[in-house]
């Protein structure tokens, strides 16, 4: 496979053309934004760390009956995976709450759900990726009914599956941001990332935060947390 010429470069990645129309390759940077692209900085290592520990987390979920974009990885930091389009919707699942959840709802963070919540943001960095409704997603012609559904179904599967592999490292799921993909033939399928840019992920004992958060909170130690999740998932605990 011949890689061409760059087609996007966004905030976490680029993405490029190869010579088969229907494989592009996703080469993961290091460079971290939060707040839409208003605080930026880069998290040393980030990029290959990310492109693996999606790449092993979405190779499980394949395996356990949800279909991906992944395709096969080329090096540290690109992986070929499937053209797409992306649907332009921010699936997040949580459970336990955190984040914008807490700050919209005005409760502590840390309080465990009895089951997982899930909501739809429109992927509009212009909006601010507003919050919507599934009526909001079909009025602007984003998905359709049955597409929606999927989706709310994979994402609450992969939740499931998710927070097992997260469990047997000794890390608790507490929340995290989907995209979903549309192959040429029309099939959903998961897309970009499963990383600690894209999940938050606190130590089961000491709830220490392995994840994004440390670079939106300016909390230090963010390389660490990265490289820490990175070699549990890696069998090295
Ligand atoms: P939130 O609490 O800020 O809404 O974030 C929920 C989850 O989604 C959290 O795990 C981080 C992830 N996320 C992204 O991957 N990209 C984003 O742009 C935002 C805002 C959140």
């Amino acid at each position: 496979m011949k890689k061409l010429e760059q087609l996007y470069e966004g905030k976490a990645k680029k993405v490029f053309a190869t010579d088969d129309p229907n494989v592009v390759i996703v080469s993961y940077k290091d460079d971290a934004t939060a707040f839409n692209g208003e605080k930026k900085g880069t998290i040393l290592g980030k990029g290959a760390i990310n492109n693996k520990m999606t790449n092993n987390l979405m190779q499980r979920l394949e395996q356990a009956g949800v279909p991906t974009h992944f395709l096969e990885q080329l090096s540290d930091r690109e992986t070929a995976v499937k053209k797409v389009t992306i649907v332009p919707l921010e699936v997040i699942v949580r459970n336990i709450s955190a984040g914008s959840f807490a700050k919209r709802y005005g409760v502590e963070e840390g309080i465990p759900f009895s089951q997982p919540t899930f909501e739809l943001s429109y992927k509009n960095d212009d909006l601010g990726d507003p919050l919507l409704n599934d009526s909001h997603a079909l009025a602007l012609g984003l998905a359709t009914r049955e597409e929606l559904d999927l989706i709310r179904s994979y994402a609450l599967k992969i939740n499931e599956l998710l927070k097992g592999f997260m469990k047997e490292i000794g890390i608790d799921l507490v929340d995290f941001k989907l995209e979903f993909g549309k192959t040429a033939d029309g099939t959903i399928v998961l897309a970009d990332e499963i990383s600690p840019d894209t999940c938050r992920l606190w130590d089961e004992n000491t709830h220490e935060k392995l994840d994004k958060d440390r670079f939106r909170r300016d909390m230090g130690g963010a390389e660490e947390a990265y490289e820490e999740v990175m070699r549990r998932l890696m069998g090295d605990r």
